[in-house]
């Protein structure tokens, strides 16, 4: 029996409209008249015309731009605050779908869970402000500080199986546990959502992974995918799907498929998605959502959630489960994959040290009952062994539902016996709010059962490395606090001398008693009434917070369809990533401040011509010699003589992730034109959205003949803009010695995408359609 009825929630009705994605889904079939996989059931039953959406039906996935319509918004409180600033230059009273605000990135884990929320709700009060005023404002649902962590709270209120829905944050797939489709976005995506204007993504291929057998003693879903990281590696997953089926699908809990799904963001999948089981029935039920799983039922039976009999992947992975054993991957890139028992030699190889410094649990990923169950399990049998752990363990609780439950079960108790410490219900050191003390700047090694681990991610030491584990793993190593230990076959000495061996971990999926919902009043009223005359609060001298101008399109009234001349900022030289173009770590706390933020543009990227870092060069300065100076400070220095400018960059320039800042930034400064040998794809699409034309050098050696200073003529851009979307468009250079010649480019611009160059940007063009 599940207690639902102690959750003080009526998030229970919310249930996708199935009888009509199930009747737009008959239009696509007359159409597309082939077995169909389970995503592209999803994504097809939301497109915006699903009569006409799919054209004459012939090659769609790699190829087709799909216009869609998402049910649902959720936003984290750092990507959140671009979002809301872009939502509210459209000018609209209230949000077109559903939305939900999440505080969990800007909480630093230090002492503990109250004393940290209490300094960090103090330190980013006027973020917090802000995101709860426009909340107010707009009827968005507000989570406030302490609630949770954006995933844990979307799968446990909002997701449903067959729904689409769009984040602001990297792992929005989580939900895909719930067998829907989660996807990652910028706030400009985000935004597309919130004023009900269609949201293009270019059709993705689908990938089935194949799931046999099952698995057994230690092996986790987490080591299912951490091995699958290792198969397909951090591009594997670009601009595809990831649908898992076959038998074994069905005997995973829901939560284990969210971290499958989840950590499908390591190989740059754009989601992944299950079909509906039983467990995830049972799931919603345990979580007061009888109403939607008895409707998903309804829609299972009609065949909607799940893949069509003989439906057709772009490529077909086996795994089988029986096979697979824990792995730890790591460090600096979540897709070096190292079986356990392989583990101990691999570090030896290495030469590293085996010394383990600390351990860390929880997190979106992987705090789910079963998770926090199978870890006490591990902590009570070191506790009856007279064991506590060697090093600093730490646990983040997905949320407020976790956190309380964990503690009338005795889980909290249990781990804190053996030397562990709860931290609040928030990211923390996932994202780098970890306030470290020990380690600073010297090797050492973490375990952690988080998703990322990129350099420096977790404590700011970029020596710090970095494994990914499954949370039993991390937990049985923290009592070895050595590496080559392997809690399978190898026994830890209890201070009597006798030898301790663990038993494998055994977890509950879900508890028996239900979840206790723990502290009310964080649940926010589901879609509340928006209050058009509240106030958005921005302070007025907020080095924080700014409101967003409109940028101004280049072509005026339209009288001249053609850039005015552009002059080249630089040629920047190889890997630049958004990491580059927008850097994090201190420059977070001003995600909501274009302004200040942008003195960050390009600061770690190589300038081509000299070779070095964050300088380039001012070939129109008044003192009339060519000066030098910092990136950010030649492109004010451009903006301020109001001269447009371009950039000419390298390889898969924008890699990384969908930080939309490293689009604004350089159109702020006043670029219009990015000129690459290649371009990531969602940073292509996010430079698109803020009015800034990607163009790709036809002939890849080409880069070289553009350098810092020359001007750059657009012909043909005027054919394009004018509806010809086959149109080529032919740079014209004029080198700064007075040298001219012609270069030739190609665009992957859609037909919508030009109207948002022409407007100036994405936002313009949604606001000239609104009014
Ligand atoms: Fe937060 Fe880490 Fe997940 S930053 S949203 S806990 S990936």
């Amino acid at each position: 029996a599940t207690h639902s009825s102690t959750i003080p929630r009526n998030y229970a009705s919310i249930t996708p409209p199935y009888p009509t994605l199930i009747r737009n889904l008959e239009h696509v079939r007359n159409v597309l008249k082939r077995p169909l996989t389970l995503a592209e059931k999803i994504l097809y039953s939301h497109l915006t015309d699903p009569v006409n959406g799919l054209g004459d039906g012939g090659r769609i996935r790699g190829e087709s731009y799909l216009q869609l319509k998402p049910e649902r918004v959720a936003m984290q409180d750092a990507s959140a605050q671009m979002a809301l600033l872009q939502f509210m230059s459209a000018g609209l009273d209230q949000s077109a779908v559903p939305s939900s605000i999440h505080c969990d990135h800007l909480i630093q884990a230090s002492e503990g869970a109250k004393a940290d929320l209490e300094r960090s709700i103090v330190s980013n009060q006027e973020v917090f402000e802000f995101l709860e005023s426009a909340a107010r404002k707009y009827g968005i649902e507000f989570w406030r500080p302490g609630s949770g962590i954006i995933h844990q709270i979307v799968l446990e209120n909002y997701a449903a199986p067959g729904m689409l829905m769009l984040g602001t944050d990297s792992h929005t797939p989580n939900a895909g546990g719930l067998g829907m489709l989660a996807i990652g976005v910028g706030g400009a995506d985000a935004v597309d959502a919130m004023t009900g204007t269609p949201w293009e993504l270019k059709a993705p291929e689908i990938i089935g992974v194949h799931l046999t057998g099952k698995l057994s003693g230690w092996a986790t879903p987490k080591d299912l995918i951490l091995h699958l990281a290792g198969r397909l590696t951090v591009r594997g997953g670009t601009g595809r799907i990831i649908e898992y089926f076959g038998p074994s699908v069905h005997s995973q809990s829901c939560t284990g498929l969210a971290t499958i799904a989840n950590m499908g963001a390591e190989v740059g999948a754009t989601t992944s998605t299950f079909p509906y089981t039983s467990n995830m029935q049972s799931y919603l039920k345990a979580t007061g959502r009888g109403p939607v799983a008895q409707a998903a039922d309804e829609a299972a039976a009609q065949g909607f959630l799940s893949a069509d009999e003989g439906a057709v992947y772009d490529e077909v992975i086996e795994i089988n489960l029986s096979d697979l054993e824990p792995t730890i991957n790591g460090p600096f890139t979540p897709d070096l994959a190292t079986p356990l028992s392989k583990f101990g030699a691999f570090i030896k190889e290495q030469g590293w040290k085996d010394e383990l410094s600390a351990a860390l649990i929880g997190s979106c990923t992987n705090s789910s009952y079963e998770d926090m169950t199978s870890v006490a399990d591990l902590a009570q049998q070191a506790k009856d062994a007279g064991l506590t752990t060697k090093v600093s363990f730490l646990c983040t609780p997905g949320s407020e539902q976790i956190r309380a439950t964990m503690e009338r079960d005795n889980v909290t108790s249990t781990l804190q016996d053996v030397g562990g410490t709860v931290l609040a219900n928030a990211c923390g050191p996932c994202i780098g709010q970890w306030k470290r003390e020990d380690k600073k700047g010297e090797e050492n090694a973490i375990l952690t059962s988080f998703n990322r681990n990129f350099k420096s991610r977790n404590d700011g030491n970029r020596y710090t490395m970095n494994f990914l584990a499954s949370p039993t793993v991390v937990t049985a190593m923290a009592f070895s606090g050595s590496l080559s230990f392997n809690p399978m076959t190898d026994s830890l000495t209890l201070p009597s001398g006798e030898p301790f061996k663990f038993s494998p971990p055994i977890g509950k999926d879900l508890p028996s008693t239900g979840f206790t919902p723990g502290d009310t009043s964080f649940y926010p009223l589901p879609t509340p009434e928006p209050q058009p005359n509240a106030e958005v609060i921005i302070k007025k001298d907020s080095q924080r917070l700014e409101l967003l101008e409109p940028f101004t399109s280049p072509f005026g009234n339209g009288e001249n369809l053609e850039f005015p001349p552009l002059k080249v900022l630089m040629r920047v030289r190889g890997k630049c990533t958004t990491d580059h173009i927008s850097a994090a770590g201190p420059w977070l706390k001003y995600k909501g401040h274009l302004t200040n933020i942008s003195e960050n543009l390009l600061i770690t990227a190589v300038n081509d011509e000299g070779g070095d870092v964050n300088v380039a060069f001012d070939h129109d300065a008044p003192s009339g010699t060519t000066e030098t100076d910092t990136i950010p400070n030649v492109a004010k220095r451009m903006k301020a003589r109001d001269q447009p400018w371009a950039l000419v960059v390298d390889d898969n320039y924008g890699e990384g992730s969908a930080r939309e800042h490293a689009a604004l930034q350089p159109r702020f400064y006043g670029c219009n034109l990015i000129i690459a040998r290649s371009f990531a794809r969602i940073h292509e699409t996010n430079l698109k959205k803020q009015g800034v034309l990607p163009l790709w050098f036809a002939d890849k050696a080409d880069y070289t003949r553009i350098g810092s200073g020359d001007v750059i003529q657009t012909v043909g851009l005027a054919d394009l803009l004018e509806g010809k979307p086959d149109a080529v468009i032919i740079l014209k250079v004029i080198t700064r010695e007075g040298q001219t010649f012609e270069i030739p480019t190609k665009h992957t611009m859609s037909p919508d995408q030009v109207k948002w160059l022409r407007a100036g940007s994405a936002l313009n063009y949604i606001r000239s359609m609104m009014n």
